[in-house]
This record gives C-alpha cells, sequence and structure tokens, in this order.
C-alpha cells in the first residue's frame, strides 16, 4: 500500500483522526505500512540498544512493537490518536509489559517530560499529517514535540516515503539535528532487483540534491532520515553563531 502527495485537493483523510477510527474499526489489521521490522533490523541495529526507551509515534495495528520485543529490545511506548486501534492493541498485548499503548496526538505529548526517550520510531506518520488540514503547522507542532520528548544525543528515525524536496526543509528548519540519509528498496520490489545498501548513509547537502544525485529518477525506495538530537545546534542558532 502506497500513500502519494495528496491529489489535486490538496488534503487527503489520511490526516485525519475520524478516517483512521473507521479504518481501524473495518481492518482490525494486522498491518505495515511501507516495512517491516526484519527489513528494517540491520539499521535500527545501527542506532539503537536493547536498553532503549523507544517511543513509536503512529503505532496503527502494525507488528514493528511486538517484533522489536521479540528480538530483545526492552521498552517500547507506542503512541496513536484511534482510541480503536489503542485499545485494540492494549487488549492484544496486555500480557507483554515491556509493550505499551497509549492514546495521544503526537502533536501534543504533554503527558511525556522533556527528554524521556532515548529514540523516536515513525513510520508513516509525519506523512499522515503531510496530507492532513493545516499540513505545515501539524508537522511543525509535531517534530516540536518529538525533538522536545527525545533527549540529547537520542534519534529521532523516520521512514517516509517523502524525499529530502519535501521533507528536509522541515527537519532542518528546527536546527536541532545532525541528519544521516539512508534509503531502503520498498518492499513491492524482489529481492533480485536490491539496489542500496540499507546500512550505508547517503551522501546528504544543504538541499538534498546530493541523493537524487545519487538515486537518479523515481527511485523506488523508502528514505530513512536519522535524526540525532544536538541541543546545542538551537543554542547556536538563537545566539546566531555562525557554522
Ligand atoms: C500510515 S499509518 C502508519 C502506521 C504504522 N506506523 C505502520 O508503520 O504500519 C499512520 C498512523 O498514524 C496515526 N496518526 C495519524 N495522526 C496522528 C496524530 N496526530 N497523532 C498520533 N497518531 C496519528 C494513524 O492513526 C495511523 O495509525
Amino acid at each position: 500500500m502506497t500513500m502519494g502527495t495528496p491529489s489535486a485537493g490538496g488534503v487527503h483523510a489520511y490526516g485525519e483522526p475520524a478516517y483512521w477510527d473507521q479504518r481501524y474499526r473495518q481492518d482490525p489489521g494486522p498491518f505495515d505500512w511501507y516495512q517491516k521490522y526484519k527489513t528494517l533490523a540491520p539499521i535500527l541495529d545501527i542506532y539503537l540498544r536493547r536498553s532503549h526507551r523507544l517511543l513509536v509515534v503512529g503505532c496503527g495495528n502494525s507488528i514493528l512493537g511486538e517484533s522489536m520485543i521479540a528480538d530483545g529490545y526492552q521498552d517500547v511506548v507506542n503512541i496513536d490518536i484511534s482510541s480503536v486501534v489503542v485499545e485494540a492493541m492494549q487488549k492484544k498485548y496486555q500480557d507483554i509489559p515491556q509493550l505499551k499503548y497509549i492514546k495521544m496526538d503526537v502533536r501534543d505529548m504533554n503527558s511525556f517530560e522533556d527528554g524521556s526517550f532515548d529514540a523516536i520510531i515513525d513510520k508513516g506518520t509525519l506523512d499522515s499529517l503531510m496530507c492532513g488540514h493545516d499540513a505545515q503547522h501539524s508537522a511543525t507542532k509535531m517534530l516540536e514535540e518529538v525533538g522536545r520528548v527525545l533527549k540529547d544525543k537520542g534519534v529521532y528515525i523516520l521512514i517516509t516515503y517523502g524525499d529530502p524536496n519535501y521533507r528536509l526543509h522541515l527537519l532542518r528548519d528546527l536546527h536541532l539535528w545532525n541528519i544521516h540519509m539512508h534509503v531502503i528498496d520498498r518492499m513491492e520490489k524482489s529481492s533480485e532487483q536490491k539496489t542500496w545498501e540499507l546500512t550505508r548513509p547517503l551522501p546528504l547537502n544543504e538541499d538534498g540534491s546530493s541523493v537524487a544525485a545519487v538515486l537518479g529518477t523515481n527511485p523506488e525506495v523508502h528514505y530513512i532520515y536519522v535524526c540525532t538530537k544536538d541541543q546545542s545546534l538551537r543554542q547556536n542558532q538563537n545566539e546566531g553563531v555562525e557554522h
């Protein structure tokens, strides 16, 4: 299943909570967007530790959390705006205390204190917000909150269909991260066609054009932005320090 850029009207239901409630009522899943844990595990292994406190934003009915616990991760908190899916997941995983599900809007995570998590994983959730009403504002609120609840030197791992033209400026505008870019072949491709080495970062210049130069036009990939929080970048920005 793919989530493209919004149609001519500009707005798609993916940005609306009511859409997700209805969808999860009709189709309880499980279903993973874009990629499964198995294909992502090598890159998560590089940036995460099994002891990390992890947050999955917009978890849906994906089995990512379950797979991570099975692979040794010890503390995975999941949030989603849909009460339908959160209640179903709480019930499904009531016997796995390392896996928690909470109904919460990623744009307002005030029940989490600043610096609560070592890493935050987003597979398709910023993409959903970017399809909704007031996309830019929603996305900025989300990223501010992600930056707030992440520890300094923690990582925000964004798995998205959005190439640097559509995502990099949003991330960079926060002046909060050092960003590494990885790509992974879309799942629809057969394994013989594998093109990109997941664990090797691509060169990333200021506007992201270096990524397009390597990948060519219309690459069949998902982009993985690994954003390491560095509080000093914001301090320097506020103080007007030149780099
Ligand atoms: C494209 S799905 C991805 C689901 C899951 N991460 C996966 O990879 O299969 C986007 C998810 O984001 C959730 N979502 C949308 N807006 C949200 C918001 N403001 N706060 C929290 N979750 C939200 C939706 O309910 C949906 O479960």
